[in-house]
């Protein structure tokens, strides 16, 4: 069967992918930020994944304020990078795992979850920062990845409660799946931010800090935290941190395992307009 072997979080700040991409990486003030992530390429290099279930948001490129899911999942064989207004980033196309993605769709929506399914979608800074972030700029993505997109930018969102939940039947699909594939799930957008309104630049490093070590300790109380807390207190943006409660519903010990380990813990403020944080754990 396939396993969840590990879960990532990171932030996904588009600045990120264009100091990237104009090759802005040693100056002074994003050095500290890709010196935060050494580790976390040796280590994906290391714990080289066959599939990535990546857990990101859409701004409003894929899905306009026309159509807006809750939850998809990206089903096609490949995602292009999405034009966010300055060209698509110069990064790979993404190759995705369709058959493990339809199975993950069967399996969850029999749990009771609705997804969306996605048979055509470019992909935005939410999905490809992330990969950049952890792998540097390589010719092809190291394995294939498979999109799942959580409306957070439009409300009503989802419940942390809801995503702890839907991170769990994630779990299950996956050990249903009769290929000894192994699985990394990763979890991106926040930490706290705010981009609008007068509270724009608005970052609470106690709240991200609280917010890490409870994810990693107690993720089932996390998950009761109300949306309204994180708006209150990480801005507006900084909801998109449910969407680490996906991930994190997906690790072993939420079904009776053992703890996960912290192989890496990072944070750094600013990066643009946000706190930049990173997780990984590892399944024992
Ligand atoms: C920024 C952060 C985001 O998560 C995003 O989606 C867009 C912009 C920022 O920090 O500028
Ligand atoms: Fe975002």
């Amino acid at each position: 069967m396939a396993r969840i072997t590990a879960s990532v979080y990171t932030s996904h700040i588009p600045a990120i992918g264009a100091a990237l991409d104009l090759g802005k990486t040693h100056e002074p003030y994003w050095q500290p930020v890709f010196q935060g992530y050494e580790f976390s390429r040796q280590w994906l290099k290391d714990n080289r994944p066959d599939v990535i279930f990546l857990v990101y948001n859409d701004h409003a490129t894929a899905f306009s304020l026309d159509m807006i899911p809750t939850f998809a999942i990206g089903t096609a064989a490949e995602f292009k990078p999405a034009d966010e207004g300055w060209g698509a980033r110069p990064v790979p196309t993404v190759i995705g795992h369709p058959e493990l993605a339809s199975h993950i769709a069967q399996s969850v929506i029999q749990q009771d979850f609705d997804l969306t399914i996605v048979n055509k979608m470019d992909v935005d800074h939410g999905l490809t920062v992330p990969l950049s972030l952890l792998c540097g700029q390589p010719q092809a993505w190291p394995c294939p990845v498979i999109p799942f997109a959580v409306n957070v930018v439009q409300y009503p969102v989802p419940s942390g409660q809801r995503c702890f939940n839907l991170g769990q039947a994630i779990r299950k699909a996956v050990e249903s799946y009769d290929e000894p594939l192994n699985v990394q799930i990763w979890g991106t957008g926040g930490m706290s931010h705010q981009l609008q309104g007068p509270r724009a630049g608005l970052i609470n490093k106690a709240f991200d800090t609280a917010f890490l070590d409870q994810l990693i300790a107690d993720p089932a109380a996390l998950a009761k935290k109300p949306h309204i807390d994180y708006v209150r207190e990480a801005g507006s943006e900084g909801i998109e941190l449910v969407m680490w409660l996906i991930a994190r519903g997906a690790m072993a010990d939420v079904a009776g395992g053992k703890p996960p380990r912290v192989a890496h813990r990072f944070y750094h403020v600013p990066a643009s307009n946000t706190a930049v944080g990173h997780l990984i754990l590892e399944n024992s």
